[in-house]
């Protein structure tokens, strides 16, 4: 899968080590930083690059990390067609995908360890969105309006 990866400096490390994964088992990753936990960056500036590439098509999926995942999972929403989901657990990973066909997983940089976070990803990887009725329910997202 070819996946966009992005993180503050509350993220970084946990971005790396997610990436490191995700390219070891041969996944194409394309990084658009940040490249350190050491100076302070704006989570939404990589949140957004993350989320263009999903939807213009250039990516199948984005991997978002900051102290929380909520501001880069925030800001990634913004995006028409991104479906961002922040998730804790495996379990909410799993429905993230099944039920609400999330296209761009958010990490908590700052709350989670590297297998868990790890466990979460491979978890978001391999769940299929289950279609039927979840794919109108999918679609009515986009209707900012609400349906008629
Ligand atoms: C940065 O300190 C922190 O606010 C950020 O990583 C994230 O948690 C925001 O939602």
């Amino acid at each position: 899968m070819k996946i966009a990866a992005g993180a503050d400096h509350g993220g970084y490390a946990i971005k790396e080590a997610v990436v490191r994964g995700l390219r070891s088992q041969g996944h194409e990753v394309i990084d658009v930083g940040t490249d350190s936990a050491q100076t302070s960056v704006d989570y939404p500036t990589f949140a957004h690059r993350v989320a263009a590439l999903v939807a213009n098509g250039e990516v199948e999926r984005g991997l978002l990390v900051c102290g929380t995942g909520l501001g880069v999972c925030m800001a990634a929403n913004r995006h028409r067609g991104v479906r961002a989901a922040d998730c804790l657990t495996p379990h909410l990973a799993e429905m993230a995908r099944r039920h609400n066909d999330a296209n761009v997983l958010c990490l908590g940089g700052r709350l989670l360890s590297e297998d868990e976070a790890w466990a979460i990803t491979e978890v978001w990887l391999a769940t299929p969105f289950e279609g039927g009725r979840h794919s109108k329910r999918v679609e009515l997202i986009e209707l900012q309006e609400g349906p008629a």
